[in-house]
């Protein structure tokens, strides 16, 4: 099974404030639901509850201490490990970590593959993609998207662990 990552992140690794997202763009929605659509999400309770639902067509494991936790149509699991193994006894060919900032830290050694979306947005946040050893990746694929009156522009990276 595949490990990957999937993050939006400005200009400063930014990635959401309150509990939310920066930003809205709707290409970028769109690449992550094509990208994930089939597979399992793994993501951290506050991610999910910024959320506040399942996505249709994925399996959503939801990682939190909290041993009562339950939300329906979701998975509840307490480490990163135990929703790597349960991932793969479920035949997944690929799962996904979907953050947030303290998910992402504790996974980014894990993962193959990262699928970034570099945002062209400076401003305040409180959740920040950890830091990463460029030269451990090789750029495989790369789009440009240009900013237009309604949207930032982003680049969408495909990285591959070397
Ligand atoms: N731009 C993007 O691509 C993107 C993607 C995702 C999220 N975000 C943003 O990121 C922010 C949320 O990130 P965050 O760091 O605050 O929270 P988070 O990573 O989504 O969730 C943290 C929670 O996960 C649980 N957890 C973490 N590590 C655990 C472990 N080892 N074992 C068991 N449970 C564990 C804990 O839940 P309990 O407290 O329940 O125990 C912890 O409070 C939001 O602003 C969101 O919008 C951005």
């Amino acid at each position: 099974m595949k490990i990957s990552l999937i993050a939006a992140l400005g200009n400063g690794r930014e990635l959401g404030k309150d509990n939310k997202m920066l930003w809205h763009i709707k290409e970028d929605f769109l690449h992550f639901k094509k990208t994930t659509m089939g597979h399992t999400l793994l993501m951290g309770r506050k991610t999910f509850e910024s959320i506040g639902r399942p996505l249709p067509g994925r399996k959503t494991y939801i990682l939190t201490r909290d041993q009562g936790y339950q939300r329906e149509n979701c998975q509840t699991i307490h480490s990163i490990n135990e929703g790597i193994e349960l991932a793969r006894e479920a035949g997944e060919e690929e799962l996904f970590i979907a953050g947030g900032a303290d998910v992402y830290k504790q996974t980014i050694n894990k993962v193959d593959t990262m699928y970034l979306s570099f945002v062209d947005y400076v401003g305040v946040a409180d959740a920040f993609f950890p830091e990463w050893n460029s030269e451990e990746w090789s750029e495989v694929e790369s789009h440009e998207f240009k900013a237009t009156d309604t949207s930032l522009g982003w680049r969408l990276v495909r990285l591959e662990r070397i």
